[in-house]
């Protein structure tokens, strides 16, 4: 998400402002999963309209704007995938991006922004019961997606030869503790995560094949403790989640999960000290508005004073090449 060019003319704004249509046309094509019913067939809108079970209208003008943004060909009245659509959007292909529902969720919250301006938080109300389930899976697979190639860059960037037992607090799908097991024969991980995302967790850990060397912790991270005997802690994308007050709260529990020499490392997306850049970042303090009572994005000066309030030393700031950044802190 690098920053748009310069707004100059009045065209610019009008463009800016209709920026929303594109973005919606393609969540709603996700939400009614058009892609996958189309699959490598060329489809009427007849045909589609009865597979989807929308209206026969409805879904010929939506179709015509798929076209109009380049996510679906049209040839003799026939509707089919395009080559990116069915390489990056059908369930069945290895390149499929498991993260684009939980956008499609995120698209529900988003549209409450005002709102939380207003009132300083979240007024968004969250699905429970099997909608609440099924957004919980996608958020965990959306997660993990993300997870899979920090996790690589992770296990370059912090030495892990020495750790034998590593704890990963709101670990999800436990995408950091499979790495480190399979980087480090000797390591033991912990994913500790809430009692409704933990059956996700174990189900991802089978498959991985580590169900041997990675336990699970049901728990909540503001009321539980985290144990101790760890020689590193991850609070992977937690603390954006979080208030000041609760963070400090749970980097404490973090240190006292740790061996002397242990270290905390805590990804997140940091902002500059003027909160007006990296533009990710600065946008993420949106997603958190909307989502949480109170999350935020912090300035790597806000974390280093909360590791340090609790007794961290050493720290270090290490920036990955996925937006992130890792602030890494002694016992
Ligand atoms: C943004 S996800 C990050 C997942 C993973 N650490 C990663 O970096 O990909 C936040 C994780 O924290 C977990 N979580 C949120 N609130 C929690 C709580 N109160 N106690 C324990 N885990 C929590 C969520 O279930 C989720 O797995």
């Amino acid at each position: 998400m690098d920053h748009r060019e310069e707004l100059e003319t009045a065209d610019d704004l009008q463009e800016l402002a209709r920026g929303f249509m594109d973005s919606c046309i393609f969540l709603t094509a996700l939400k009614l999963d058009v892609f996958n019913k189309m699959g490598d067939e060329n489809k009427s809108t007849e045909q589609l309209a009865g597979d989807l079970g929308t209206d026969e209208r409805g879904l010929d003008r939506f179709l015509n704007a798929l076209v109009v943004l380049g996510l679906v060909d049209k040839r003799r009245d026939k509707f089919s995938n395009t080559k990116l659509t069915r390489k990056y959007l059908l369930e069945d292909s290895p390149h499929y991006i498991t993260n684009l529902m939980h956008v499609v969720h995120r698209w529900d919250s988003w549209s409450t922004l005002a709102d939380s301006v207003r009132e300083g938080g979240t007024v968004y109300e969250r699905p429970t019961g099997k909608e609440g389930d099924k957004r919980t899976e996608s958020f965990i697979s959306a997660m993990n997606y993300g997870a899979l190639k920090r996790a690589e860059e992770f296990i370059q960037l912090i030495d892990i030869e020495s750790v034998k037992r590593f704890l990963d607090i709101g670990g999800g799908s436990g995408a950091y503790s499979i790495a480190l097991v399979r980087a480090n024969p000797q390591l033991q991980a912990t994913v500790f995560d809430l009692p409704k995302v933990i059956p996700l967790s174990k189900e991802y850990i089978k498959d991985a094949g580590f169900e041997e060397r990675i336990e699970t912790i049901e728990g909540d991270y503001h009321h539980d403790d985290f144990g101790e005997g760890y020689d590193l802690t991850l609070f992977s994308q937690i603390i954006h989640s979080n208030s000041p007050k609760e963070n400090r709260k749970i980097i404490k529990k973090a240190f006292s999960s740790l061996n002397v020499g242990g270290r905390l490392v805590i990804q997140d997306f940091i902002l500059d000290e003027d909160r007006t850049a990296p533009p990710r970042a600065v946008l993420f303090a949106l997603n958190m508005l909307v989502a949480t009572e109170g999350g935020d994005t912090y300035t790597e000066g806000e974390v280093r004073e909360m590791m340090e309030s609790v007794g961290f030393t050493d720290i270090k700031r290490i920036d990955t090449d996925q937006n992130t950044t890792l602030m890494v802190g002694c016992k």
